[in-house]
């Protein structure tokens, strides 16, 4: 059973499918989440106390969510505990609704949901209200059946999404958890106001390096992009890494690969790559790695170096000057530099292209892949 929105109603505007409308959609779907919430020096204000949800006794956060969502999860349990120093526990709606889940008053569950519909993540809610704890809704759908079970709803101002494969509802929904980690941090304390606003101010980019690193993909990096869609010509499977916040994204450019290309494709921290998956590794399973910023990029570096003196055909996603990763890849799918949050969104680009460029090289229909279905209503 399935839900879908009605395409016939939303229009290609020149696009050959939803799914390459979409992702080009981001930057516009990236300011509308952003509009009235981040001030131009950076202040957040979601008004969550004028919904009646307020922060200040939270002390534990749990996040359920499926598919894409959970992905866009993880990358909100890094920004919340690593800004605002709460624990976040990150579940698949569909275990945690059977998980007799421990909480009370003082535990905030975020059900993050495109559609507003999901029947697992809507079962999670009503598991919350069992132990009396509060909840946010982080939906694409004003009006669905989470807004109306939530104490607080923040939306996702993506538009609607028809692709079965989730691209701008993904991305804003990342946005949305980092401009919550904002104001739980200044709510806390935890972070010099100077610090969170210059945080705030780094989002405020975020439209604008999407737009970047789309016009660069198509432009002078196109002929790249079609060298890493060839690499996977003849793959057999993939592995994606990454770590830290660049982990939920190689994650999340797995799931991509999988849904529209149905090559197996597997999400791994790379750390953890050499306790199983790196037997996978010859020529004909390529490797995707995510470098992200900071320290996780150098022991990500290293962990693909094992790959590639195994044979592995390696794709990076790299800040463009990267010298360590262009020695070490066949294929380097350059981002601008970022900094601040940047990071989790513009590195999704990239991977979506890849997905989208390996499933029409493939003549797949890449808004209606087979099994799958844009909104699951039903257990
Ligand atoms: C389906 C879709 C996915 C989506 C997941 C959760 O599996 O194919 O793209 O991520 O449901 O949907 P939701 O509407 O709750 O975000």
């Amino acid at each position: 059973f399935e839900v879908d929105w009605d395409a016939g109603a939303v229009e290609l505007g020149g696009f050959p499918d939803y799914m390459s409308k979409e992702i080009h959609e981001q930057p516009a779907a990236l300011r509308a989440t952003l509009k009235d919430r981040l001030a131009l020096d950076g202040t957040v204000s979601l008004d969550l106390a004028g919904q009646g949800l307020d922060l200040r006794g939270v002390e534990r956060i749990v996040i359920a969510a499926c598919g894409t969502a959970y992905h866009a999860g993880l990358v909100g349990k890094s920004v919340i505990e690593r800004l605002a120093r709460v624990p976040v526990e990150v579940a698949v709606a569909s275990e945690y609704r059977y998980s007799e889940p421990v909480g009370d008053g003082k535990t905030l569950v975020i059900a993050v949901s495109q559609s507003g519909e999901t029947i697992d993540t809507l079962a999670a809610v009503e598991a919350a209200r069992g132990f009396g704890g509060r909840v946010l809704a982080v939906t694409n759908t004003r009006g669905s059946l989470i807004t109306r079970e939530a104490d607080a709803v923040l939306l996702t101002h993506a538009g609607p999404e028809v692709a079965v494969a989730s691209t701008k509802a993904f991305t804003t929904q990342v946005a949305v958890m980092q401009m919550f980690a904002l104001e739980l941090a200044r709510v806390r304390g935890t972070l010099p106001e100077e610090r969170l606003l210059e945080l705030g101010r780094s989002l405020r980019l975020v439209p604008e390096k999407v737009e970047e690193t789309l016009a660069a993909l198509e432009g002078e990096y196109a002929e790249r992009l079609a060298e890493a869609v060839e690499v996977f010509e003849d793959a057999r499977c993939a592995l994606f890494l990454g770590r830290g916040e660049a982990f939920p994204i190689a994650l999340e450019g797995s799931l991509k690969m999988k849904e529209i290309s149905y090559v197996p494709a597997e999400g791994y921290p790379a750390g953890e790559m050499k306790h199983g998956p790196i037997a996978l590794v010859d020529e004909r399973c390529p490797v995707v790695a995510v470098l992200g910023e900071g320290v996780v990029r150098e022991k990500t570096l290293s962990n693909v170096d094992q790959t590639s003196a195994r044979g592995a055909n390696v794709i990076c996603v790299a800040r463009s000057d990267d010298a360590d990763a262009k020695r070490l890849s066949r294929v380097v799918l350059p981002v601008p530099e970022a900094g601040g949050l940047i990071a989790p969104i513009v590195d999704s680009v990239p991977l979506q292209l890849l997905a989208y460029g390996v499933a029409t090289s493939r003549g797949l229909n890449v808004d209606k892949p087979r099994n799958l279905a844009k909104s699951v209503t039903v257990e």
